[in-house]
């Protein structure tokens, strides 16, 4: 993959469980394009959600480096004061993230969930109500949350993700708590915008057709590198 987009070098993550020390990423090293997509798979506990955690920011890795956008985040300067920082803010505004379940504020509606999410990440909310619009679900801007179906929800989450004009998408297991029809559905908006608007994605799954559907695949179960 060249042109790359993110590369990440020598990662690796454990987690202490008990007395026992669990290795869950080992010196993985794999680079994405700008534009491109890479499915992850691999059995349930392989280490998908842990990986695109660590991407965003959620988890700390004990080694290893994450070059975004030609900007570095290496393990061991990132307690170096104002890296973490500068690595924060790129986050914000560059990276968007899809969970299984959407991650929606319930004290907003859809429509001020799209525009907090556009404001976050420094661009004008103007055009949220046309991203509600593109995702089939401008008559319900004014709803919140919880007065919506998991489907209508997942496709807010897409909006306020695509309205923060990100250049990479992080998504684990987006469509997992949807049913098969509604699950495709969004599945589809998800890869007809990405590539419509050229970003690149990161897409954690256990269903080997979705994952066919990207352009490059890393098997965690395997912990080898693309
Ligand atoms: N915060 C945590 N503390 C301890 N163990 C964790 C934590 N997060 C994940 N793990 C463990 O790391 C492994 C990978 O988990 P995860 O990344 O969620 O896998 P996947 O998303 O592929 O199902 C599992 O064994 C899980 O129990
Ligand atoms: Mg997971």
């Amino acid at each position: 993959m060249t042109d790359s987009l993110l590369a990440v070098r020598g990662l690796s993550k454990h987690f202490i469980s008990g007395n026992e020390t669990v290795p869950v990423i080992e010196k993985l090293s794999f680079t994405l394009g700008q534009g491109q997509s890479l499915a992850l798979t691999g059995r349930s506990g392989s280490g998908k959600s842990t990986l695109l955690n660590l991407l965003c920011g959620l988890e700390w890795p004990d080694a290893g480096t994450i070059v975004m956008q030609g900007q570095v985040f290496d393990a061991g300067r990132a307690r170096v004061r104002g890296t973490t920082e500068a690595w924060s803010a790129l986050r914000r505004q560059h990276i968007g993230v899809v969970f299984q379940e959407a991650n929606l504020m319930p004290a907003l509606s859809l429509l001020d969930n799209v525009r907090f999410r556009a404001r976050l990440a420094g661009r004008d909310p103007k055009n949220s109500e046309d991203w509600l619009t593109r995702l089939d679900i401008s008559e319900l801007a004014g709803r919140y949350p919880d007065q919506v179906s998991g489907g209508q929800r997942q496709r807010a989450a897409l909006a306020m993700v695509f309205a923060m004009e990100p250049a990479l998408i992080l998504a684990d297991e987006p469509t997992g708590s949807l049913d098969r029809h509604t699950s495709d559905e969004v599945i589809r908006e998800l890869f007809s915008l990405q590539v419509r608007y050229g970003c690149s994605l990161v897409l954690a799954t256990h269903d080997a057709e979705l994952a066919d559907s990207c352009q490059h695949h890393l098997d965690l179960g395997h912990l080898s590198g693309v």
